[in-house]
Order: structure tokens, then C-alpha cells, then sequence
């Protein structure tokens, strides 16, 4: 082939319209009725016999080209107008991964043990106020935990705030509902925290509350137990330490058996073979009069624990700002298929 009709190929080539009508004026410019193809087609007659052939031949070959980068990019447009098409919200999305988050996933498997223990699941507001987040939960006036290091308010003169605990799920309910009550209330919660590795300003946390006559510590201890069992392995075992919080009484911190090493003590677990997941305790009598629920009549226990925790445990991930960085890198490792309960 000769220099000229080398350099006119290189050009087909490497052609990259930006628009639609930049492919049409492309392909007009070389097959168009006065295109460059056509002018090599015409001048075939004007040639010697023993050139004819090989002229046909070259304009062949920059057809060709012309026509399979055009049909390219006519798909490629055709495609990313569908894609792009914003009056079709139900049309799937142009990304293949499909799945759950990994925070939902390990959401629903808690909230399933719980459901198969008899637990209803019940969601409240986020933005809400003083009285069910910190009062009628029992938190004295001066306590640190209201104070704007901590919490974000909406309205600080008003009480308005973002909650800083699904806790007050337990008031919204106790306060409409009558004993039995046994409910597990999972939901996103707020603090004024710096984001690091182990903190953020939001995360999520299940609620578990149990009310009815004569429910004891050790049913809290069972429950608990069971739970443990079904999230991490058969064989975790859990301990339970005096703690203290202001909504139940006596309270507790609950650690298991680190399921990164069983026990044998690793980096995470500081080496001590134990990992703390939850506070529970026993619902303080305030807390339930706050309620207009008589203490003397019944009794009840409740947990909370932090869903960003055990989703580390699970998957061995130790920074919890990847759960909200969106990065496809790290979701798709829990696509379907990809993770197996
Ligand atoms: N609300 C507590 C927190 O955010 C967790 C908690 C502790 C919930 C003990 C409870 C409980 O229901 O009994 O740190």
C-alpha cells in the first residue's frame, strides 16, 4: 500500500468522535457520493489495467475500517443513551454489581436470629427529642452524653437532636405498647465524633428490649448466648462485666470469644482472646414508670450492640470508614455469591 492511503488508514483508525454527529460527518467524509473512498473507487478507470486491482483492493480495506469504526461507536452511543435515559428509574443500572451493603447484610442476619426467637422488629425516627433519647431513659440532667461534644442537636434550645442511640426506640415503644413487649430495633445513630478507624459520626446499632412478669437476668444471659452462637460459631463463648449505664439496672458489657483467633488472643483483640460487643442490663423500674409500665408488676431486660462492630469481626475488616466510602472495590468483595452466611 502506498504512504498516502498508509496515513489515510492510521487516520480511520484512530478516530474518536466525540458526538453522534461527528461519527456521521466521519463516515460521509470517506463513503460519502464525494467521500475519499469513492474518489479512489472513481479513479480506478483513469488507471493502467495492472494498477486497477491493486487500487480496489486499498479502497476496500479503508472501507472497511470506516465501517467497523462507525458500527462501533453507533453501539456505543446507542448504549450509553440508554444508560443515561432519565425518565426510566426502574431500568436496571448499568453497573453489575448487585447486592446488599455489607452493613445491611449483617443487619437482617441479626435481626433473623432474633425474629426466630419470638423478637417483633420495629424502626423509629432519627431526629428526635430530649425526653426519649436521654430523659425518660433516665439520664440526670448534667450528664456528659448530652453534651454538644457528643450529641448533634437540630435545636438545642428545643431538645431536638439526632439520636445518639436506638435506646430511645424503647421509650417510643413501651410508651404505646403493653407488656409482653419484646422487640429488636435496629437503625442509624449519630455522635459528634471524629472519624477514625474505629469511630465515626454515624453507625448503626440493633436494640433488643424484653418486657413482661418475671423476666430475669438469666433469660437476658440465655437470649444472649443464643445469639452469639448463630452470629459467630457454635463453640463462642461469652462473659458478661458490671457496667453501668443509666437506663438499666444492674448493667453489663458483654464480650465473646474473639472469632478472628478462638480465643488464642490476636492483634484485634489486643491479645486478650476476648472481644466486647454489647451493653445490656435490666430495665431500670424509672424507665419503665416513665412508661407508665408498673415496675412491681413486671420486669424486663435490654441490649444494645453495634452493628459496625460485628460486621469487623465477621469479614476481619478493621476500618470502619470503608462501610461508608462506597467504594466498589471493597462492596463488591459482598456481592451475592460472594459471601455466604
Ligand atoms: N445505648 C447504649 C449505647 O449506645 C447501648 C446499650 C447499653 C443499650 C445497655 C441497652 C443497654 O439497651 O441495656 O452505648
Amino acid at each position: 500500500m502506498e504512504e498516502a492511503h498508509n496515513k489515510l488508514l492510521n487516520q480511520i483508525q484512530s478516530f474518536v468522535p466525540k458526538t453522534e454527529q461527528e461519527l456521521e460527518q466521519f463516515k460521509t467524509e470517506y463513503l460519502g457520493k464525494k467521500g475519499i473512498v469513492q474518489e479512489l473507487l472513481d479513479s480506478i478507470k483513469t488507471l493502467p489495467p495492472d494498477q486497477k486491482r491493486e487500487r480496489g483492493k486499498v479502497a476496500n480495506i479503508l472501507k472497511e475500517a470506516v465501517l467497523e469504526k462507525y458500527h462501533f461507536f453507533k453501539e456505543k452511543f446507542k448504549y450509553e443513551k440508554q444508560i443515561h435515559r432519565p425518565d426510566d428509574l426502574t431500568r436496571p443500572t448499568a453497573t453489575f454489581v448487585a447486592g446488599y451493603h455489607p452493613i445491611t447484610l449483617v443487619m437482617n442476619r441479626i435481626v433473623d436470629v432474633f425474629k426466630h426467637m419470638g423478637f417483633s422488629v420495629a424502626e423509629n425516627v432519627e431526629i428526635e427529642d430530649d425526653w426519649h433519647n436521654f430523659s425518660a431513659l433516665n439520664f440526670p440532667p448534667d450528664h456528659p452524653a448530652r453534651e454538644m461534644q457528643d450529641t448533634f442537636f437540630v435545636n438545642q434550645e428545643e431538645g431536638i437532636l439526632l439520636r445518639t442511640h436506638t435506646s430511645s426506640v424503647q421509650i417510643r415503644v413501651m410508651e404505646k405498647e403493653k407488656p409482653p413487649i419484646r422487640y429488636v430495633f435496629p437503625g442509624r445513630v449519630y455522635r459528634n465524633e471524629a472519624i477514625s478507624a474505629r469511630s465515626h459520626c454515624f453507625f448503626h446499632q440493633i436494640e433488643g428490649l424484653y418486657v413482661d412478669r418475671h423476666v430475669s437476668f438469666a433469660d437476658l444471659k440465655a437470649t444472649l448466648l443464643h445469639f452469639a452462637r448463630n452470629i459467630f460459631s457454635p463453640d463462642t463463648q461469652i462473659r458478661l462485666r458490671p457496667s453501668f449505664f443509666p437506663f438499666t439496672e444492674p448493667s453489663a458489657e458483654m464480650d465473646i470469644t474473639c472469632n478472628l483467633c478462638h480465643g488464642q488472643g490476636c492483634a484485634f483483640c489486643k491479645y486478650t482472646g476476648w472481644v466486647e460487643i454489647l451493653g445490656c442490663g435490666m430495665v431500670d423500674p424509672a424507665v419503665l414508670r416513665n412508661c407508665n409500665i408498673d415496675p412491681d408488676e413486671y420486669s424486663g431486660y435490654a441490649f444494645g450492640l453495634g452493628v459496625e462492630r460485628i460486621a469487623n469481626l465477621l469479614f476481619g475488616v478493621n476500618d470502619i470508614r470503608l462501610f461508608s466510602q462506597n467504594d466498589l472495590r471493597f462492596l463488591e468483595n459482598f456481592t451475592a455469591g460472594n459471601f455466604i452466611f
